[in-house]
């Protein structure tokens, strides 16, 4: 006899039950593509001879005429495009970066990595930098780089970020992990700064299971992150590189760091490309569905989007003005109906969802009472692209029952 049991389930009727986390298939031309290579045997990253241009210099001269940046250099991940973006500009063990308080444990990963500092910037109600407080830390900090993260696809205004970082002779690297395809003011996010930083991570825009690229104007940058990545001095194979002349200056210096992206991930993404527009529509309309569906729900609130971000979202976030305590009850009367919410405001690091408080390994901060604040009210929800508008809506009716059940059910902190 069976001893596992049913979920336990509310009694009104309302059930969800899907898999956030199912990400789409990978289409059948990038599966040929693959398995083609793998028929080939070469899957390693730089061929010695004879083996034709590598599959993910192909797939960075596309990439970067997709962008609109002169290079572009696929890497593992996109904490490792971070990392080597940081070390290409320099930066020191125990220099300062600063860096956004919302955002995930990669991007602080990143800065650690690189033996440097991090100093967190203030996070608005809206999601975005505090500008005011990027400002002053620009002032104070002594950092030379802002690694400012997209967190979630929502967008500073990236003009204004520059003329701060100029203004402090502040170099700007973009983390663009949620914002591949979206652009800021008709510009696409990651041509803004120095460097920009994607992933190609299941769950973002395209899909690899593992991957980054990034890209950069500067040549100097490029080459030294070609070198780093692993290219065994094999730079030749790179459609888009620098003069041999930039390579002459820094092929002594600069580590082998062996982060370069894999010829088969490569072969799997190029395909992928050409879906991000007709991607970002169904994503933009999942979205509006489902704000449709959120309105007037008790307590909750969207953010305000600026009419200058074109968003592509693979997932939505809201607040709930309750106590941890009542957003703790929101969260169980969601789960009884089978939708499962995350929310930055838990106090144990849990899945993809982190708060800043959760890395002890940062050096001590300034006070941080915005983003504590917004991080304590904020819940966060994958929209995978299978939703379909009946979806929205019962997705819709759960969060306005459970919140207003979490509203009813005490006045806890
Ligand atoms: C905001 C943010 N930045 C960076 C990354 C790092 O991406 P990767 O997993 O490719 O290293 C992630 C990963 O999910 C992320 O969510």
């Amino acid at each position: 006899m069976s001893t596992t049991t049913a979920p336990l389930r509310s009694t009104d009727g309302l059930w969800f039950g899907k898999d956030l986390s199912q990400s789409e298939p990978i289409p059948e031309t990038a599966i040929a593509q693959a398995v083609a290579l793998m028929r080939t045997g070469r899957l390693h990253r730089y061929g010695e001879q004879g083996s034709g241009t590598p599959e993910p210099s192909l797939l960075e001269q596309e990439y970067a005429a997709y962008v609109g940046a002169k290079y572009c250099v696929a890497v593992s991940s996109c904490g490792a495009a971070m990392f080597l973006a940081l070390k290409a500009l320099g930066v020191q063990p125990g220099d300062k970066v600063l860096t956004s308080s919302f955002t995930l444990a990669p991007v602080p990963g990143a800065i650690a990595h690189a033996a440097a500092s991090a100093v967190l910037v203030e996070t608005l109600e809206d999601y975005t930098t505090d500008l005011a407080d990027l400002e002053r830390k620009a002032a104070s900090s002594g950092a030379r780089v802002f690694l400012l993260s997209h967190m979630r696809g929502h967008f500073t205004d990236l003009r204004a970020v520059r003329a701060i970082c100029d203004r402090h002779g502040i170099a700007l690297v973009e983390d663009c992990a949620h914002t591949m395809g979206a652009r800021w003011d008709g510009q696409h996010t990651g041509t803004f700064g120095h460097v920009g930083c994607f992933s190609t991570q299941t769950y973002k825009h395209i899909n690899a299971g593992e991957g980054g690229l990034l890209v950069t104007n500067d040549e100097d940058v490029a080459a030294q992150v070609i070198l780093m990545s692993g290219c065994y001095m094999m730079y030749d194979q790179h459609l888009l590189r620098p003069s041999a002349e930039v390579f002459e200056r820094w092929r002594y210096v600069m580590p082998n760091f062996s982060m370069r992206m894999s010829n088969l991930a490569a072969a799997l993404l190029r395909p992928q490309i050409a879906l991000l527009p007709e991607r970002s529509v169904r994503w933009r309309k999942i979205y509006s569905d489902l704000a449709q569906a959120f309105a007037n729900t008790p307590h909750l609130t969207l953010p305000v989007r600026d009419a200058r971000e074109d968003f592509v979202p693979s997932s939505i976030q809201f607040s709930l003005d309750l106590s941890p305590a009542q957003i703790e009850h929101f969260l169980a009367e969601c789960a009884l109906r089978g939708l499962y919410i995350k929310w930055f405001g838990l106090r144990i690091p849990t899945a993809f969802t982190s708060h800043f408080g959760h890395w002890h390994y940062l050096p001590e901060q300034a006070p941080m009472p915005k983003s504590q604040s917004v991080l304590r009210q904020l819940l966060d929800l994958r929209t995978p692209l299978s939703l379909t508008a009946d979806d929205c809506r019962l997705i819709g009716q759960i969060v306005h029952v459970a919140a207003s059940a979490a509203a009813a059910h005490s006045v806890g902190t």
